[in-house]
Parts: C-alpha cells; structure tokens; sequence
C-alpha cells in the first residue's frame, strides 16, 4: 500500500457486516461477482466473511481470496485461537491477507456479554493478536462498541494489540451511539498515545444518520482507514456508506486534502450490482446513487443547470458512472462484441457463459428493440449468477380473468430434475402464478413485498420483479427480469423459494 500520509484506506465490509443487514443473505456466486466489482472499484480491503462462523463463510473467503489479486482479502475472528486459525486457512491462497481480530471492551459488553473482567479482555487481546500474527502478517484488531468504552482503558487494549502486532487499530461505533466531534476527539487522543506508523481506522453504524459525519471527523482527526459498505447495508440501520464518504472526499477535497484509491466511475455500477444482487431497489432520494440525486424538478433549479451546471450540481453523473441511455448490443452483435462489453462491465466470463449470454440477447433482441447495459446486466445476472436451482420454471401461459372465468395460470414446472405441470386459478393473474407455484413446491411462503420495476425506458423495456417471502423463521428475497412481467414474477417468486428452501437446508 501507498505510504502517503494523505491517502486513506477503505475497507470494504460489504459482504460482512452488510450481508447482516435483514435480507441481504448472498449466494457465494453472488458474493464473487460482488467482490470482482469493489476491486474493480478500487477498494483497498474486502472483508469477505466470518470464515469460523459458518461452512458458507469459510468457502466465500477462501473462495474470494483466491479470486481477487489487488485488494486485500480480511476475514473476521474472534480473540479465540480456533477462530483465528480457520480465517488463516481461508485465507492461504489470498495474495494479500488480513486477520481482523475483535473483542468488546465497554464495560456494558464486558459485564453482560462476554462475561470477562478487564484484565482477561487485555490477556484474550494479547496472547489472540500473538497467534494472529504468527499465522498471517497484516492483523488488524478492533475494540467492539469502543465509542462507550472507558477512553483509557480503550488506549490500553490499543497498545496491547499493538505490542502483541497488530498494525492496523479499529475504533467501531458498534451502535450508532457517537457524535462528530466527541468521535474526533476520541481518535485524537488515541493518536497522541500509539506509535505513528499504526494506522488507526473507524466503524461507524448509521443508528442516528450519522456515520458517514462520524467517519468524516475522525479522519480530520488523523484516522487513515474508514469501514464502509456499498449503500451503507450492514447491521440494523446499516453502516458508513461508501459512495457518500467518498464523494465528500472528492468533492471537498480542497477541504479534507485526503487522497483515496476509489474509481469514482465504478460507484454508481457497484450500487446497482448490489441492489439487483440483494433485490433491494436503490432509494429514489439516496445521496449520490439515487434517481433523484441528478434531477431537477423547479423550473428555476432547471434555467440555472442548463445556463451552467455547477449552479445546483456540485458533482456531475459521469463522475459516479451514472449510464447514459447507451444502446450496446443488439440482435446481430457477436461473440466478440458480447465478450468486450461484459469485460468493460467487469465480467470476465468463460466462453460456455459468453455463450449463454449471447443466446439470452438474441432472445431479447426479438422482443425488445434496444438493448442497454442495464439490460445486459440484469441477463448477466439472471443466467450467470443465480443459485444452482431446485425449482426452475420451464412454461408459463396465463388467461386472464375472462367472462366469469377467473384468472388461471398454468405452469410447468422442473423440481429437483422431475417436470411437473400445474395450473392454478388465482384473483388475478400474478395471484394465480405464485399459488400455482406453492402448491407445485409444497411451500406456502408469506408473501411480504412485491415490487416490480423497469430496468430501462419504454413499454418493451426488460421488467424487473423482486418479492420478499418468509417462512417459520427465514426470509429471502428474489429476483427475476423479463419483457413479459407476469413471468419475471413468476422468476423472482421460484428464485426467492430456491434462496428459502436453501436456508432451511443450511440450519
Ligand atoms: O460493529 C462492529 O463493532 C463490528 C466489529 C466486529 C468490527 O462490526
Ligand atoms: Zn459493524
């Protein structure tokens, strides 16, 4: 890593902390192409997982740290030897590694959680960051809920990580609790205790809106690594948003004189990789990613952009990677046309699932006359990236509601390799779709939220669906995109039973 002192590192931990943001559960495909994205990003660390808190978490940073090459590959342990060891061996293929070893410190964590006196906190620290850094060089150690633990005895355990090897020292804001300033003086005054060379880096959660202010001070205070995820998903109301931290730094450079590794350009196709990855719209009115953030409704705010921009627009679309309306490919586009737009895109893909996709364009070039890099995403997604499947929807034809008759769907369906066929009356034709479909499965999910959404302009354009279901405990979320929305609802509806029933299998 550069040694400036005015670059700042990001540490991505989008996969980590924001895959615990309700909902946002990802297949390891998911995960990998998710990870191929932030390091075409730029981002300096991805945490990929708790490597010992699950076999899914282990395979993702094994899988992660073989695939990935220029950013770091961390994984989360806790100060417990076993777990420092499966994160070493997740990580052995990893060309830059990093041990990220925690433990709470606030007296309330202590007393209640950990159920650990002060005394054994600092010797768990000690001898857990020795064996860290005897398995992998770069070891970074983080004080859970550090913003409500006591401030000395907060630099105590911070010098025993750094005498025991840690180089990197994270201050997290666990629940949302801390304000800008109090946050900055906290940094401040661990600053002037430790060593300049160890860098000191924060975790803001977002509990009261004000992570990315918290992050913010405290590298006016001399933090040089921040803990962020794409759209700020992470634990209950989420983490540091990595577009917004970033776009303060560049925008207000003059102000903060803080260099950053992040291609500004990839920030918008990282947001909506996430979003159609967890099936969560991006927010219309989000800062920097949402489709309000570039529009202009008052007349008087319109005059003034067109006279000149920077009247109301402190940064531009192109600065965030924000598409054009670019036509890219089209019926008689060929293998080699497919094959460098995806790798513009950040797909690098192999030729059987070029292949693929060159078959799902010709099939849409039949129904839609204009095809955009939003669409070519969504077929990437859809035919690349998706869970192997235990349902798959082979045929969909529906009647809708006709002289008395109700609306009917009749599917057919292959379940684990068997086809079955079903038709199923409903109260409207989506009704009737995803009836038929529980009943096909033997699943009668709760449906929570259905969303539909197009992915481009005009009535031809690709339809994308998300659903929510849950049952007994578990959650999932699917999606699914095609011309014709009944069935991109009948997609997202299979593809969110595939996510459910693999989570009841994985209990
Ligand atoms: O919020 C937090 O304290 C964390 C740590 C494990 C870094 O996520
Ligand atoms: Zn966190």
């Amino acid at each position: 890593m550069p040694d400036s002192p005015d670059r700042i590192f990001l540490f991505d931990t989008t996969l980590r902390d924001g895959e615990q943001s309700p909902g946002a559960t990802m297949s390891l495909s998911e995960k990998i192409r998710m990870a191929q994205q932030l390091e075409l990003l730029g981002v300096d660390i991805i945490e990929a997982g708790f490597a010992a808190s699950s076999a899914g978490d282990f395979e993702c940073v094994s899988t992660v740290a073989r695939e990935i090459g220029n950013s770091s590959v961390a994984s989360l342990c806790r100060t417990v030897i076993a777990d420092i060891d499966k994160a070493a061996e997740a990580l052995r293929h990893a060309r830059k590694p990093r041990l990220h070893v925690f433990i709470a410190t606030s007296a309330l964590h202590m007393d209640y959680k950990l159920k650990l006196s002060p005394e054994e906190v600092l010797k768990a620290t000690d001898t857990s960051v020795r064996h860290a850094v005897s398995c992998v060089r770069d070891v970074e150690f983080s004080c859970e809920d550090a913003s409500r633990t006591d401030l000395d005895f907060m630099v105590e355990v911070c010098r025993t990580a750094i005498a025991a090897g840690a180089k990197t020292l994270n201050i997290p804001d666990t629940v949302g609790y801390a304000q800008p300033e109090e946050f900055a003086a906290r940094i401040a005054y661990l600053k002037a205790r430790i060593p300049g060379d160890i860098i000191i880096s924060v975790h803001c959660h977002n509990d009261l809106g004000l992570a990315v202010a918290n992050t913010l001070a405290a590298f006016r205070a001399g933090a040089r690594q921040a803990e962020v995820t794409i759209g700020g998903i992470g634990e209950r109301a989420g983490n540091c948003a990595l577009e917004e931290l970033v776009m303060n730094l560049t925008v207000r450079k003059a102000y903060y004189h803080l260099e950053h590794g992040i291609s500004t350009q990839q920030i918008f196709p990282s947001m909506r990789t996430l979003s159609r990855i967890i099936g969560r719209p991006i927010p219309v009115n989000k800062p920097v990613v949402g489709a309000n953030a570039f529009a202009h409704e008052a007349g008087i705010h319109q005059a003034g952009v067109l006279a000149n921009p920077s009247t109301y627009e402190i940064m531009t679309p192109e600065s965030i990677g924000l598409p054009g309306n670019n036509i890219v490919v089209g019926k008689h586009s060929g293998k080699n046309a497919i094959k460098s737009k995806l790798e513009g895109m950040g797909y690098h893909l192999e030729s059987a699932q070029i292949d693929l996709i060159l078959s799902a364009v010709k099939d849409l070039a039949d129904k839609k006359k204009d095809i955009f890099d939003e669409d070519l995403e969504a077929l990437v997604l859809e035919e690349i990236y998706r869970l192997p499947d235990k349902y798959k929807l082979l045929h969909l034809a529906v009647q809708s509601a006709d002289s008395g008759i109700p609306p009917c769907a009749m599917l057919v369906l292959e379940i684990d390799g068997v086809k079955r066929e079903h038709a199923q009356f409903g109260v409207g034709p989506i009704d009737a779709v995803f009836r038929g479909i529980s009943v096909a499965v033997r699943h009668s999910p709760k449906l929570e939220q259905y969303a539909v959404n197009a992915i481009t302009g005009g009535t031809d354009a690709l339809g994308e669906v998300t659903v929510r279901i849950s049952e007994q405990d578990k959650t999932a979320i699917g999606r699914g995109s095609h011309p014709d929305i009944i069935n991109a609802s009948a997609r997202a509806y299979i593809n969110a039973l595939n996510r459910l029933v693999k989570m009841q299998e994985e209990k």
